[in-house]
């Protein structure tokens, strides 16, 4: 078969062999979609589980392209050479099953073994076992039916949003890992070295400094967030977003903090306030919630979801179906409240007053919102569904890149405060952080000083002040979190594939 393709003003004639194509395999999702009777039919996957019988038997079979396994109904004596978890190549006829359980099924003819399997020793064994035992074997735990169905959200959100950017007029770009500076400030980073006979990834601030050796002479870090290198890019096309591997030496052990993570960032110019970052987020937001209610990857995750997996304490390691279709509906619908800083705190004061509430720390101006004082908020402000945009927070809080409020009487509590936001949703607390970025250069300059940051390795930080500077902002967004809160996963440790947390790094 020839294809024409037109590339511009050339066209390219190409051949695609005429034995079957690759492409043109149907996965078992699509197989269990049809109803007609199909002869020859051919089936890739991996066998789930059997079930021998005198004088039949049964496989299951999936290939991962849905929760669903294929029923294959063999001769007992061909299924003597199968064993949980072996690669194969049935064929068959496909057609309406006898059984109850499914619409169709194979009647298997032939077999093909398509590798080795040890079934016995194999540590994922079909039965459950505990998500703490799960991650001792991230290599194999992606082929639960349930933890696939993770891959295929993670690919279907990422298409979603590449769609939503391109529709929007922002351009994907690049930005790099190896960086000359700590973004955010907080001397979280990881220090890259090429000593290979010493470890080659150092925390920051090593007393061995001295023996470490710099590659690029002076020592360079894992980044922290792609925001100064896109505000950089957004000075060129204007509006930015990438999708990029972050990296964070803190010892947090919660189930929101990883130490290898997704960010999601986008950076906006000619724009006047952070109203114009925090729409672009709940447009973008709205787009994903709004698929994931529509598209049969939404049933699977709710099916999924039916019977929550329990915890070794027999508390729930997922939410529940009709939480997640809350969660997806009340982001769906755009509106989200939005309150400042100022009067989140002072909610939470009066809720302590009252009786309302009691926490473990006070909340006060100065010391900043808790993880149970978000909790809080998006129960109450965002009655428990919605997520909640708290802006203006104090200067003191935040990273050096903030421009100030820009409203600067205290009527709002905005006198201190920067321009800025985080996104806070139910349970999981902060999603996404943004602000406008400080683009004039004598205040950035004064900022720098007055928060220790050592404006050197950033002189390159300080033209894009000095050339063609203008108003812009953007946001980050913890990407894994995101896929937590849509799945109703609760650590990120389980909706990443190798996560990696102080101590842990296996495979
Ligand atoms: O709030 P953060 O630190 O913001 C920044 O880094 C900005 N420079 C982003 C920007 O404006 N371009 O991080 C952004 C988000 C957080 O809201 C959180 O969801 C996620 O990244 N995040 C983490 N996710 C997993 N593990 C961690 N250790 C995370 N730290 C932050
Ligand atoms: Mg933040």
């Amino acid at each position: 078969m020839d294809a024409v393709v037109g590339f511009g003003f050339t066209r390219v004639t190409y051949s695609v062999p005429a034995s079957r194509a690759i492409l043109e395999r149907a996965n078992i999702a699509e197989l269990l979609a049809q109803d007609e009777e199909t002869k020859d039919a051919d089936v890739y996957g991996w066998v789930r589980s059997l079930r021998k019988q005198k004088k039949i038997a049964f496989a299951a079979i999936g290939d991962g392209s849905t929760l669903d396994p294929l029923q294959a109904v063999l001769k007992p004596g061909d299924a003597a050479q199968l064993s949980t978890g072996v690669a194969v190549k049935l064929s068959g006829t496909w057609q309406a099953s006898l059984g109850g359980k499914q619409s169709h099924e194979l009647q298997v003819e032939t077999i093909k073994l398509l590798g080795e399997n040890d079934a016995e020793h194999n540590p994922l064994q079909p039965k459950y076992q505990t998500p703490e035992y799960l991650r001792t074997i991230p290599h194999l735990r992606p082929r639960i039916p349930a933890n696939a169905l993770l891959l295929r959200l993670r690919s279907q959100v990422i298409a979603v949003l590449t769609q939503f950017f391109f529709s929007e007029g922002f351009v994907q770009t690049h930005t790099p890992i190896l960086t000359s500076s700590d973004c955010e400030g907080a001397g979280e980073v990881f220090t890259v070295s090429s000593n290979a006979t010493k470890d080659s990834v150092q925390t920051a601030k090593p007393e061995k400094d001295a023996q470490v050796e710099h590659f690029f002479r002076t020592p360079k870090y894992l980044t922290v967030s792609a925001q100064l290198h896109l505000e950089a890019l957004a000075q060129s096309v204007d509006k930015v977003w990438t999708l990029s591997p972050t990296f964070r030496a803190e010892k947090s052990d919660t189930p929101r903090h990883l130490s290898e993570f997704y960010m999601l960032e986008a950076e906006l110019c000619f724009i006047e306030g952070i109203e114009d970052v925090m729409s672009v987020i709940e447009k973008m937001l709205m787009a994903v919630a709004h698929t994931l209610g529509t598209s049969p990857l939404g049933a699977e995750l709710l099916r999924a979801r039916e019977t929550p997996a329990k915890n070794a304490e027999g508390g729930e390691d997922e939410v529940g179906a009709s939480v997640l279709m809350r969660r997806w509906a009340a982001m769906a619908t755009g509106g989200w409240p939005r309150i400042t800083y100022h009067e989140a705190i002072e909610l939470l004061q009066q809720a302590t007053v009252d009786g309302k509430a009691s926490f473990t720390f006070a909340p006060t101006f100065e010391k900043g919102l808790q993880a149970e004082h978000e909790r809080y908020i998006a129960a109450t402000v965002g009655e428990g569904w919605r997520p909640v945009f708290v802006t203006d927070y104090p200067s003191a809080q935040k990273p050096f890149y903030m421009s100030p409020s820009l409203s600067t009487t205290n009527s709002s509590g905005t006198e201190g405060t920067v321009a800025c936001f985080d996104l806070l949703v139910p349970d999981l607390c902060e999603l996404v952080g943004g602000s406008m970025r400080e683009h004039r250069s004598a205040e950035l300059l004064q900022a720098m000083e007055a928060k220790g940051v050592a404006s050197g390795s950033l002189d390159w930080y300080q033209d894009l002040r000095k050339y063609g500077s203008v108003s812009h902002g953007g946001f980050g967004l913890g990407f894994d979190r995101l896929l937590c809160y849509l799945s109703g996963v609760n650590s990120v440790r389980d909706v990443v594939a190798f996560p990696r947390w102080h101590g842990r790094c296996d495979c």
